[in-house]
């Protein structure tokens, strides 16, 4: 049967190009759960819409993301690889489970409060529902688990609130609960300049993160200046020495060892020696992804015909969702 394997979905929003903190925190889990679920991985695009955009950066970009997705070892036989929306069941259950979200769960969102500061001249709707958007994404492919970063929890917490108003005003079963799936490590990996907020790829200032398709050059020169204290003496200490233990935690999850490990090699070394260290670890894992990467944006012929059987493969399983919810919710469903 088709459904024995349990169903995983995950997706990123296409502004910027992937970070390292995107890498960690979630594509790197994406990959080692490729064969033990069913997964569905897209690239969130109707998301991208709540701030302004370029509408030819964001076609570019939607390639791109793709593509990068690909370069990252996503493999589109394995998974189901997919534009949000290509599927347009994503926006017609949006706006149902809309219907179902009371104002002041929104109001509560963190997200929501970082971003209307930071976009004080286009705090629209659609930032304000986005999070119902990101749970119709979820609850559209009935999905069990959804691998996400530190920074999506509230947003996770919020989708199984709407499938508990969802079986209240419909009845139970229909909807699958979903839960987060959190790695232990990374979650959170910081901004390079400013370890006090999240690494993110719609930053204004590049040094803050790297790209997962940045140059060699750029990496060892963001890495090597990254922000960190005046002490010298190599410690983990996520208060005294927030920027210090963001470089530890990413050497610790890209090299799979132990941060302890790590600090008893830097015994009696400096700071300088580390990042140096990291630099090189960083350039040798992101090498392959970027010439990969390259190498596709070449092909958005082959890339558009990925793109197409994704769709074909998502829409399938997002089709009977929103039957059952139409039939459920008192719609008549037509194809
Ligand atoms: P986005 O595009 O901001 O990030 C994609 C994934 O990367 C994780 N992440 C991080 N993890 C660790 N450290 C960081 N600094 C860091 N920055 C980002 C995020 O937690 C996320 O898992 N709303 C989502 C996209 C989305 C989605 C969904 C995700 C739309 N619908 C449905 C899951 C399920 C977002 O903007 O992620």
């Amino acid at each position: 049967m088709a459904d024995q394997k349990k169903v995983i979905l995950s997706g990123s929003t296409v502004t910027g190009d992937l970070t390292l903190g995107n890498y960690i925190g979630a594509m790197n889990n994406w990959k080692s759960l490729q064969e033990q679920y069913n997964c569905y991985y897209f690239i969130a695009d109707l998301h991208a819409l709540t701030v302004a955009q370029d509408p030819k950066q964001l076609k570019e970009r939607c390639f791109s993301f793709f593509a990068q997705y690909l370069a990252l070892g996503l493999d589109p036989k394995e998974n189901t690889i997919f534009v949000q929306s290509h599927i347009h069941e994503h926006a017609e259950l949006s706006w149902i489970l809309t219907c179902l979200t009371p104002m002041g769960y929104l109001n509560r969102m963190t997200q929501f409060k970082e971003k209307s500061q930071k976009h004080v001249k286009n705090i629209n709707a659609g930032l304000f529902t986005y999070p119902v958007l990101m749970a119709a994404d979820i609850l559209l492919y009935q999905a069990d688990l959804v691998p996400v970063g530190e920074d999506q929890r509230q947003h996770m917490e919020l989708c199984r609130d709407i499938v508990t108003f969802f079986d209240n005003r419909y009845g139970e079963g229909k909807i699958k609960m979903p839960e987060a799936y959190i790695g232990k490590q990374g979650a959170r990996v910081m901004a390079l300049q400013d370890p006090s907020k999240k690494m993110s790829k719609s930053d204004d200032n590049e040094k803050n993160f790297v790209s997962i398709i940045d140059t060699p050059k750029k990496i060892q020169k963001k890495i090597k200046s990254a922000q960190t204290d005046s002490d010298t003496v190599v410690t983990f200490d996520k208060e005294a020495k927030p920027g210090l233990a963001n470089l530890l935690t990413i050497y610790s999850v890209l090299s799979e060892q132990p941060i302890d490990k790590i600090v008893a090699q830097y015994e009696g070394k400096m700071y300088g020696h580390l990042k140096v260290d990291l630099a090189d670890l960083v350039v040798e894992t992101l090498n392959p992804i970027r010439e990969k990467y390259e190498d596709l944006m070449n092909d958005k012929a082959y890339l558009e015909d990925l793109m197409e059987q994704g769709a074909i493969k998502a829409r399938e399983r997002a089709r009977d969702t929103l039957k059952l919810v139409y039939e459920t919710t008192g719609l008549i469903y037509r194809r």
